[in-house]
């Protein structure tokens, strides 16, 4: 058999090397997706005998499938070996098949055609649907075989996304890829990458970064400034450093300190399972290390104690309990804390002066998950939280703490000292400090 050099870019490398019940690979246009899935089944197809099956979720004619690009690559690389039919591939020396199927056209009998099947390729997985998976899934059944999934998402909810990617097992490697992780994108698809980076921010996102379509206009916090927050970088803020400390209320939540001076978002500090004292510890250490002017703890659950702790320990003159549930402070303008304070993200992150966040894809998913909606009386308020956990498959935890420094503005020296008790009320006392102060 001749011998060619087939170049698999690493990010790929697992579909050769590495054994998973499920290979999922998402991301924009041009990742490289369809070629290096094809390469791949190419050369394991010429080491030794496979039965593969390339799916997708309505095929009409071959032309739709990936056939052609299968025989794209064997023209290109010269794999003689490969016999090309009206229908399917086969390798002459090693007795590999291609077929080619819509799962649209599968009933149950005729998908037992695929029982032997051992690499299923489905392609283009964002138009599967969960009736041609539930099909399909018992079907792929021969003891080692694998599903290879390709996709470009579509919305959130897309089916295969949500069974199989959202929540992945051990058997499911789950990857994402865009075109700039492709060594083989042309330059003149980076290009057109460029432009629509700048003239359409929101397309750019969903076209070439493989984010679902957003659905409605309904999301609090716009993709786009999220990323131009992440591409930001301030060198020094003379604001005081203020710490949000959302506190862990199940096993599976994570205590989460975000670190804010003023535009620049600094860092957020993870801890998973600490109990109440342990988290009070950790706040103990960074309060005195860092001096921060403000500690907002989430007092919703267990971070109450947490407060009890610190305000013990001395702190109160740093430390304040906020509760998301509670009344706003702008009480005609927000149903509650929460979207005030999200809210707050929100403002920060459309300042004519961009702020600066750390560059982190769970944070980017965080902050772009929620839904806003308005109460009978006009005010903003947020989508329950069980329905941004169901999305996201866990809380939001880094934008909670992130939130929790937009609690109440902050100044370098303390304004009035009679705030919040009765003397003047938080609005005036904002107003009269909005000149100056960004928060
Ligand atoms: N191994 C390769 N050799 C040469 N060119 C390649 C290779 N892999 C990818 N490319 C180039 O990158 C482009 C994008 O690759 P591909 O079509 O596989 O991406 P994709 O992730 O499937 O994108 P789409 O979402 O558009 O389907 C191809 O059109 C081709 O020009
Ligand atoms: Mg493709």
């Amino acid at each position: 058999m001749k011998q060619v050099n087939v170049a698999i870019p690493k990010i790929f490398e697992p579909l050769l090397r590495e054994s998973y019940r499920n290979k999922f690979y998402y991301g924009g246009r041009a990742g490289g997706k369809s070629y290096a899935f094809a390469d791949s089944l190419l050369l394991l197809g010429r080491q030794k005998k496979l039965f593969i099956a390339c799916l997708r979720e309505i095929q009409n004619s071959i032309k739709e499938s990936v056939y052609k690009l299968l025989c794209d690559r064997i023209a290109f690389y010269g794999l003689d070996d490969y016999k090309i039919f009206e229908n399917k591939i086969e390798n002459r020396v090693t007795q590999t098949k291609f077929i080619f199927k819509g799962l649209r056209d599968q009933d149950s009998q005729k998908i037992k055609s695929l029982e032997g099947v051992d690499i299923a390729w489905i392609e283009e997985a964002q138009t599967i649907t969960r009736k041609s998976w539930e099909i399909l899934e018992p079907t792929i059944r021969k003891d080692g075989s694998e599903i290879w999934i390709s996709m470009n998402r579509e919305e959130e909810n897309d089916p295969l996304w949500v069974l199989v990617a959202a929540h992945p097992d051990e058997r499911t490697l789950v990857v994402k890829v865009n075109y700039y992780d492709n060594p083989f994108c042309p330059q003149e698809i980076k290009l057109q990458a460029q432009k629509c980076k700048q003239c359409n921010p929101d397309d750019y996102e969903h076209i070439w970064l493989g984010e679902p379509l957003r659905q409605g206009n309904t999301k609090l916090i716009a993709a786009a400034v999220v990323r131009k927050a992440f591409d930001t970088q301030i060198a020094e803020v003379n604001s005081p450093l203020v710490i949000g400390l959302d506190v862990a209320r199940f096993g599976d939540d994570k205590t989460i300190f975000c670190f804010r001076r003023g535009r620049c978002c600094q860092r957020f500090e993870c801890f998973a399972k600490l109990s109440v004292v342990e988290v009070a510890n950790q706040a103990t250490f960074f309060i005195n290390k860092f001096r921060p002017k403000r500690m907002f703890v989430d007092v919703g659950g267990v971070g109450a104690g947490v407060y009890d702790i610190l305000k013990d320990r001395g702190l109160r003159q740093v430390v304040r309990a906020v509760n998301f549930g509670e009344k706003a402070c702008l009480d005609d303008r927000y149903a509650n804390r929460r979207a005030e304070m999200w809210d707050g993200i929100n403002l920060w992150l459309n300042d004519v002066l961009t702020p600066c966040l750390p560059q982190d894809d769970e944070l980017f998913s965080d902050l772009c998950s929620v839904n806003k909606k308005f109460d009978r009386r006009g005010r903003l308020m947020l989508e329950e939280k069980d329905e941004v956990k169901k999305r996201l498959g866990r809380s939001p935890d880094k934008a909670d703490a992130l939130a929790l420094t937009f609690a109440e503005p902050v100044y370098a020296a303390e304004p009035i000292a009679f705030y919040r008790q009765g003397q003047i009320s938080w609005e005036d006392m904002f107003q009269s400090q909005l000149g100056d102060t960004k928060w």
